[in-house]
């Protein structure tokens, strides 16, 4: 009997997904580069079931039924190329290649396309929830080629993660638009874990709070509004005691990695010119850490006068609390905003509620929350901005006070909180009908003639003042061609 599907990379996401596809009555054939992981796969976890290992490409395609659905989890970037260049002239038409890794959108537009021309079809597919949710369950967001969807959407629906029944898999659009939806997805898990980090910095330092303090606030946070993975996790890494009995936390080097979704997303929003600050922030925030040595060095010239706090430690905690809370929805407010950017610039259909189903379960930034989100666009798909939904402006007016509070916090005793504060510039800024940007202009037309609109005026008419009685008449707009 023939496989259904082969997949190529046997890393830990690609091992643990064969593993789910088998759990799940499908026969898997499966290829490495390295035959020895190969292997170590069949005669390991592998072991006792249908999976089929080759040796080659030739064996692998050989090995599948028709049409062949070939799924690779390797390296994106040059490994994805090199092997749709191996793959191709093996397949048939009709046949289908799905990329389940974290490839940057505008590569998986191209591949979808030149597939489109050999007449194969390509599938870019976010696939989140790092090696549990392979196993047992993630959230796929896979988008491409659309003719391709039939086909495998009984196996990725199968395997990916389930909330009230329904599967966190559906389709997302055209050509790079689930790989586009996953980087978003990363952007926001970006944003997520900062925010958290900047509470359990200014709990830590600012209200010398204990592991075991924080691990109770953290669990008991998970129970309520701010319910989700990262909290959950959050709590449990607390909690987790080193050989000597102290927290493990409490020893890890300060200085954070990044394979570069997150800086795609900021790179994106820069692009699309739409304000996406806290995820921003959150990258920035990532880079500074890295400047591990740097630090060390401004913290002996650059102290700190260090101040006790004095106010009221529960009233405080709530506060934080709340600033987790409205910071998160301004990140995805940011977030799902940026995505109706792109599916205009793209022409793409996106289902906002869609998205927030297929990331309520499964994938890393999955929480309770993001039902809430579905609800905003059910009751108005053509909601321009999630801030503006009933149930979002009652949150963020009640989470305000707390919210200013904790950063007022962190002004007081230099703590830091990038993403907490640019957040609520954000808010403070998108609520405000008038802005001092009318200064800018009149700086940008005194000194470069760049012309304004005015109040008085019918928007589209555009003026320039000679400021100083030296210069012109002729804006540079005027340059024009
Ligand atoms: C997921 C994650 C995953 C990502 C890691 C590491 O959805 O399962 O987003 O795809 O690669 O979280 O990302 P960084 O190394 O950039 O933190």
């Amino acid at each position: 009997m023939k496989a259904n599907i082969g997949l190529i990379g046997l890393a830990v996401m690609g091992q643990n997904l064969v593993l789910n596809m088998s759990d799940h009555g499908y026969k898997v054939a499966v290829y490495n580069r390295t035959a020895a992981k190969t292997d170590e796969f069949l005669t390991g976890p592998a072991q006792a079931t249908q999976i089929i290992a080759t040796y080659s490409l030739q064996e692998l395609v050989k090995s599948l039924e028709s049409p062949r659905i070939v799924m690779l989890m390797v390296k994106a970037g040059e490994v994805v190329d090199h092997y749709i260049e191996q793959l191709s002239p093996l397949l048939q038409a009709g046949d289908v290649i799905i990329d389940g890794g974290n490839s940057l959108f505008t590569d998986t537009n191209r591949r979808t396309e030149a597939l489109r021309k050999k007449n194969l079809r390509y599938i870019g597919a976010g696939v989140s929830g790092g090696e549990e949710g392979a196993r047992h369950g993630p959230s796929i967001m896979p988008g491409g080629n659309p003719d391709a969807w039939p086909l495998v959407k009984p196996i990725l629906q199968a395997i990916s993660a389930k909330v009230d029944y329904e599967p966190c898999c559906q389709w997302v659009g055209d050509a790079g638009a689930g790989h586009y939806v996953k980087m978003i997805h990363n952007g926001i898990e970006y944003g997520d874990m900062q925010i958290i980090c900047e509470a359990y910095q200014l709990m830590s330092e600012g209200l010398g709070l204990s592991s075991d303090q924080m691990q109770a606030i953290f669990a008991q946070w998970n129970q309520g509004k701010l319910s989700s993975y990262l909290i959950e996790i959050t709590a449990n890494i607390l909690s987790y005691k080193d050989e000597d009995g102290s927290p493990l936390l409490d020893k890890i080097l300060d200085t954070a990695g990044q394979k570069g979704t997150g800086k795609w997303t900021g790179i994106n929003a820069l692009e699309l010119g739409i304000p996406l600050t806290l995820i921003g922030e959150s990258v920035f925030a990532r880079c500074l850490s890295a400047l591990k040595e740097e630090r060390v060095t401004a913290a002996k010239l650059l102290p700190k006068s260090v101040k006790k706090f004095t106010g009221d430690q529960k009233s405080m905690i709530d506060a934080i609390e709340d600033a987790l809370y409205a910071s998160k929805i301004i990140s995805y407010a940011q977030g799902f905003r940026l995505m109706r950017e792109a599916a205009k610039e793209y022409n793409w259909t996106l289902n906002y509620g869609d998205i927030a189903l297929l990331w309520r379960g499964g994938c890393i930034i999955r929480s309770g929350f993001l039902n809430n989100i579905k609800q905003a666009y059910s009751a108005n798909p053509a909601l321009e901005n999630l801030l503006l939904a009933e149930f979002f402006v009652k949150a963020m007016q009640q989470a305000s006070i707390g919210w200013r509070r904790t950063v007022i916090l962190g002004v007081e005793m230099s703590i830091p909180t990038p993403s907490f504060s640019s957040a609520l510039a954000y808010y403070d800024g998108y609520r405000c009908a008038r802005l001092p940007a009318n200064l800018l202009q009149a700086q940008r037309d005194y000194f470069g003639a760049h012309t304004y609109e005015r109040t008085d005026k019918p928007r589209g008419e555009f003026f320039h003042t000679d400021w100083t009685g030296h210069g012109g008449k002729t804006a540079s707009t005027t340059y024009n061609i």
